[in-house]
C-alpha cells in the first residue's frame, strides 16, 4: 500500500514538544469496563488510536451507544441496550486486536452468553490464552472453542474463585477484574499483574460500585456486587509513549518535551535513562528528556512485570543502546520473540547478538526453551539509512528511532501498525523537527 510507507531522513535531532494522552493499555479496558455498568459512563484523556476504534466498533456491536462527550477527547458509553451481536459481525474484528477476549465476563454477566473471534495483537510471541479460558472456567463459564472462534455460556451464572496465576499476566489479571466484580461471592487473586494500568482499571470499576483491594503481595480480593452504576474517569497518560519519546529524543541527540508524562509511572525508566547518561526534568504537567551530550553508557538490564523494567520499553531503548559507548546487555524476560526486531538494527550498522540463554540476569522461563531472548548490544554504532518492515508496534516506532538517528535515508514500511498505539505521530514527528515524508501519491495508470 502506498501510503503505508514513510521516508525518514535521519541525522537530525528531535527538538520540541509532544502531547502523551490516555494509556493504550488501559483506554480500550476502561471502555470494556464501561459495558457491566447500568448507566452512561464517560472515560476523558482518549486517544485516537487504532485500538480504541476497534473497540468502540466492537461495543457498538453489542448495542452500546457510543458518543463523544462535550469535552475534548471524551467518550461517552451508554450500555442500557446490550444485546448479542451478530456472530459475522464480530468476525470482522477476528484478528484486529487482543481485547475482545477481556468481553467475556462483561457479556457473560449482561447477556448470558459471549463469541469472541480469532485475536490479534503484535506478534512479539505465542501470546496464547490459555490463563484467560482457565480463569473464566474457574468463574463458571463453559468454553467451546469452534473453528471460527470461541463460544462461551453461564449456564450456572459466574461466581467467585479463588484463582493463582502461573504468571503475573496483565490481559488475565484484566479478565478476573471484570468478570469478579459481578460475580457472587468473593474472589481472590494471587500472583496478580499491578501495572499502573491495572490500578487505574481498578479505580474504574470502583467508581461503578465495585468492591476490590490489593494487597501488597500481588493479592487482588474481589467482593461480587449485584449492581454497577457509570464511572467518569481522566484515563492515566501513557507512559510507554512516554518513554517511547524519551528513547528518540536520547539517540537523535534532541531535546523532548513530554507533556503529559508522569513521573510516578515511569520512575523505573527515568532511573535507567538517567544510567545511561540521558537527562531529565520532572515539571508538573510532563516530563522533558534530553541528550547532555558526552558519551552514553552500556548497561544490563531485564524487562520484567511492574514495578520491574517493562518490556513495551525495552525495544525503543534498544535503539539509544546502540548509541552507547561498551557493551549493553539485555534479558527479555516478559515475551520471548520481543528482540527479534533487532536484525533490521543491525543491517542500518548496528552490532547486537541474540543469545537464548538468560544473560546478564536471573535465569527466566525462556532459559531452557531455546528463545533467542537476550541481547548484547556494542556501541556506539554509526547507523545508516535502510529498507525498514515494521514487524510489531513498539518495534516499529523503534526503527523510526532507528531511522531518525541514522545518516540518510530509510524507507519504513508498514507504519500503519504504528497508529495502533501512536496517536498522531507522523504530525508529532514534524512538530519535533523530524524531515519525514509519505511517498508521492502513484498518478493514475502509472503502476
Ligand atoms: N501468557 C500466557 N497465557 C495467557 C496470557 C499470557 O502464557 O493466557 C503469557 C504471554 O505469552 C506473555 C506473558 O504471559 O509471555 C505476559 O503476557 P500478558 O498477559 O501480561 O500480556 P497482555 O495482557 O497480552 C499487555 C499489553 C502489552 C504488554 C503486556 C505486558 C495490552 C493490550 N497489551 O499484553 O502491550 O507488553 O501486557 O505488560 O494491554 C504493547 O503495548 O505494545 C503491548 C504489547
Amino acid at each position: 500500500m502506498q501510503d503505508d510507507v514513510l521516508f525518514v531522513h535521519g541525522g537530525s535531532p528531535l527538538e520540541g514538544e509532544v502531547r502523551v494522552k490516555g494509556a493504550k493499555n488501559l483506554v480500550p479496558k476502561a471502555m470494556v469496563a464501561a459495558l457491566l455498568g447500568q448507566e452512561p459512563s464517560r472515560l476523558r484523556n482518549v486517544p485516537g488510536i487504532r485500538d480504541v476504534h476497534i473497540v468502540r466498533g466492537l461495543l457498538q456491536l453489542h448495542g452500546v451507544a457510543v458518543y463523544e462527550g462535550d469535552e475534548a477527547d471524551e467518550l461517552v458509553m451508554d450500555p442500557s441496550s446490550v444485546e448479542l451481536a451478530n456472530v459475522a459481525d464480530i468476525d470482522a474484528h477476528a484478528g484486529s486486536s487482543r481485547i475482545p477476549i477481556l468481553l467475556c465476563g462483561p457479556l457473560l454477566h449482561r447477556i448470558g452468553r459471549a463469541f469472541i473471534p480469532d485475536l490479534g495483537g503484535c506478534r512479539i510471541g505465542g501470546r496464547p490464552i490459555d490463563f484467560h479460558l482457565n480463569v473464566l472456567r474457574d468463574f463458571g463459564a463453559t468454553v467451546d472453542k469452534r473453528p471460527e472462534g470461541l463460544f462461551l455460556e453461564a449456564p450456572n451464572g459466574l461466581h467467585g474463585a479463588k484463582i493463582e496465576l502461573p504468571y503475573p499476566s496483565v490481559g488475565t489479571t484484566e479478565q478476573v477484574l471484570l468478570t469478579a466484580v459481578r460475580a457472587e461471592g468473593t474472589t481472590e487473586l494471587r500472583n496478580a499483574a499491578v501495572e499502573p494500568e491495572i490500578i487505574d482499571l481498578i479505580c474504574v470499576l470502583q467508581k461503578m460500585g465495585a468492591i476490590i483491594s490489593v494487597a501488597t503481595d500481588r493479592v487482588i480480593r474481589i467482593t461480587g456486587v449485584e449492581r454497577l452504576g457509570g464511572y467518569t474517569h481522566r484515563a492515566l497518560p501513557d507512559r510507554l509513549e512516554g518513554a517511547s519519546w524519551a528513547c528518540a529524543a536520547l539517540a537523535t541527540q534532541g531535546d523532548v518535551f513530554v507533556r503529559g508524562a508522569r513521573q510516578l509511572d515511569m520512575m523505573t525508566f527515568l532511573n535507567v535513562f538517567r544510567q545511561v547518561g540521558g537527562a531529565f526534568q520532572v515539571e508538573d504537567d510532563g516530563i522533558r528528556f534530553w541528550h547532555p551530550g558526552g558519551r552514553l553508557r552500556a548497561i544490563a538490564l531485564e524487562t520484567d512485570v511492574h514495578p520491574g523494567f517493562q518490556t513495551d520499553w525495552q525495544q525503543p531503548l534498544v535503539v539509544a543502546l546502540t548509541q552507547a559507548s561498551g557493551l549493553s546487555i539485555v534479558h527479555e524476560t516478559v515475551y520471548e520473540s520481543r528482540l527479534g526486531f533487532t536484525s533490521a538494527l543491525n543491517q542500518m550498522g548496528a552490532t547486537i547478538q541474540l543469545y537464548s540463554e538468560c544473560l546478564g540476569g536471573t535465569p527466566c522461563r525462556f532459559g531452557q526453551r531455546n528463545f533467542q531472548h537476550s541481547a548484547v548490544i556494542s556501541g556506539p554504532a554509526k547507523l545508516h539509512g535502510a529498507d525498514l518492515v515494521i514487524p510489531d508496534l513498539r518495534g516499529g516506532f523503534s526503527y523510526l528511532i532507528a531511522a531518525l538517528a541514522a545518516e540518510g535515508t530509510s524507507r519504513v514500511h508498514g507504519i500503519d501498525l504504528i497508529n495502533r498505539g501512536y496517536e498522531g505521530f507522523h504530525a508529532k514527528l514534524d512538530a519535533l523537527g523530524a524531515r519525514v515524508e509519505l511517498p508521492e501519491p502513484v498518478r493514475e495508470g502509472v503502476a
